[in-house]
């Protein structure tokens, strides 16, 4: 039998995640952020794990937040929504986390917009997943089990 981490798995979600489920549909499905949480907590408890699951549209927030994940979480799933392609700032505080990071985007940003491209995040995330959908908050959660073990 494999030992409980003691840490929870920090998820945070950037900013208009609140809107998921109403938010441009066509887009990022109609799973609604409830939904999300309720699948990564399952899927966490698969692996013996629990998740701290948040949300915010403030990029201050989102950066204490990170902070935190230094000392009490045992890794950290993060879909910085279009802070992604924004914020050197939330990249430099994941920089400061010695955790496994995996960042998540719903929809694949390499087939959108040209500014969604660029990630700022991913030079610091371990794993990157885009395109799978609400699904990949489960993938990462896997991976993440997997990384907090090793
Ligand atoms: C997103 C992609 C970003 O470009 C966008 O700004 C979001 C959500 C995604 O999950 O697909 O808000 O991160």
């Amino acid at each position: 039998m494999t030992a409980t981490p003691a840490l929870p798995l920090l998820v945070i979600n950037g900013p208009n995640l609140n809107l998921l489920g109403t938010r441009e549909p066509e887009v990022y499905g109609t799973a609604t952020l409830d939904d999300v949480h309720a699948l990564t907590e399952a899927r966490a408890a698969e692996h013996g794990l629990t998740v701290d699951f948040r949300q915010s549209n403030h990029e201050g927030e989102l950066i204490d937040w990170i902070q935190e994940a230094r000392t009490s979480h045992a890794g950290v799933l993060i879909n910085p929504a279009a802070y992604s392609h924004t914020s050197i700032a939330i990249r430099d505080a994941l920089a400061a986390v010695d955790r496994p990071i995996a960042e998540v985007h719903i929809s694949n940003i390499h087939r959108r917009e040209a500014f969604r491209h660029h990630s700022h995040v991913s030079a610091v995330a371990d794993v990157v997943i885009a395109g799978a959908g609400v699904q990949g908050y489960a993938l990462a959660v896997d991976w993440l089990a997997a990384a907090v073990r090793r």
